[in-house]
């Protein structure tokens, strides 16, 4: 008997319609992305009701590229994954409803998947032998977060952000610096050719709280020197600026990450979300596990930004742990990591999810 996984999953949670197909979790047999960045470009960030339009029109090509590629068709899949939250509402919608109309119509399992989980699990792809426990630290756009994770589908979260993410920061410094959107690419690049030594920026310091994290502080630092330099007429050398910052956001994010494998005694570590794809970080933190022990996992950046194959892996994991949603699955923004509201609904047929959902009338 084949006990292989084949899960298509969908992910539209901000401003990348994605779908993907993968087997057992780890190998990806096809990776759809449509970027839509050049779309909120000049609007220097996503605005929401462009980004589920969007969405609304490329879903379903998507999602048949995803099929085609993987030389398999819908009735193949074992499950149908999607991100529920967090993310943006409308459109997390999208993607939610897409994947419900196709389980109502075949029948086949749906499961819901946190999107933060999902950048943890990229990890699983590219590293076949990858097991939990180990320490994640997650940066993107939306979040920053230092998780432990204990098992699959079992995270403890032992620091985040007070304010900015990441990647927020990195998308305003950059904004502010006449660099554009998204910030974090343009920052990485512009950063080669400066000096990171040029300005001392704050690293902030939270007292109780060591494994937090807080970039308002150092964005606003970086806003002040331009303006100070502004009034006394003084021109800021933009690789300069770029470098500097960027060296005070990877010291903050490296230096949380070693200290709580070391003081947890994990001996892993893996980075995830769009920063993590950041050159520098990747170059400091390779530096620094090697000299503390800690073998180190960072997806391709492909897989570090916002894509579907990493929705698969993080679905593989709880399919095979039996979690199933029902057709009242719906989009949570704010969805927290581990609270999953996770529903056991076995593999209904369309006859009992019509019967669930809509107490039998057709
Ligand atoms: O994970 P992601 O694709 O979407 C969210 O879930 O938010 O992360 C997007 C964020 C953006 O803020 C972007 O500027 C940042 O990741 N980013 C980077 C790099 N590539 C993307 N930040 C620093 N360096 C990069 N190379
Ligand atoms: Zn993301």
């Amino acid at each position: 008997m084949n006990n292989d996984i084949k899960i298509l999953s969908i992910e539209s949670s901000c401003d990348e319609t994605a779908a993907a197909v993968t087997l057992n979790g780890r190998e990806v047999l096809s990776n759809i992305i449509y970027s839509q960045i050049t779309l909120h470009e000049e609007y220097g960030g996503v605005v929401p009701e462009i980004a589920s339009r969007k969405h609304i029109e490329k879903i379903n090509q998507v999602i048949d590229r995803a099929l085609k590629e993987s030389g398999h068709t819908l009735r193949d899949m074992d499950a149908i994954a999607v991100t529920y939250g967090p993310g943006l509402v409308g459109a997390l919608l999208v993607g939610v409803s897409a994947a419900k109309a196709l389980a109502f119509a075949t029948g086949i399992p749906l499961i819901g998947v946190h999107h933060i989980e999902g950048h943890i699990c990229a990890n699983y792809i590219e590293n076949k032998e990858l097991e939990p426990p180990f320490v994640c630290l997650v940066a993107s756009g939306g979040h920053s977060h230092l998780v432990v994770v204990k098992d699959h589908g079992e995270f403890e979260l032992i620091g985040r952000t007070r304010d900015d993410a990441a990647g927020e920061a990195f998308d305003k410094v950059a904004r502010a610096i006449g660099l554009g959107y998204p910030g974090g690419p343009k920052i990485d690049k512009a950063a080669r050719e400066g000096n990171p030594d040029a300005f001392t920026f704050p690293q902030a310091k939270i007292e109780g709280a060591e494994y937090d994290f807080s970039f308002s502080g150092l964005k606003s630092a970086v806003l002040n020197l331009i303006n100070q330099a502004k009034m006394q007429g003084q021109e800021l050398d933009q690789a300069d600026i770029a470098a500097s910052f960027q060296k005070a956001v990877v010291e903050v994010l490296a230096g949380h990450a070693i200290r709580a494998c070391k003081e947890y005694g994990m001996n892993k570590l893996a980075i995830a979300g769009g920063v993590a794809s950041n050159t520098a970080l990747r170059e400091r933190l390779e530096k620094e596990c090697a000299a503390n022990n800690i073998e180190f996992y960072r997806p391709s950046p492909v897989l570090c930004t916002d894509n579907a194959a990493m929705i698969g892996a993080a679905a593989y994991f709880e399919y095979r742990k039996g979690v199933r949603f029902g057709l009242d699955m719906n989009a949570v923004p704010n969805l927290p990591l581990g609270d999953r509201e996770r529903r056991y609904h076995g593999r209904a047929s369309r006859l009992d999810l019509l019967e669930r959902d809509f107490g039998g009338r057709r």
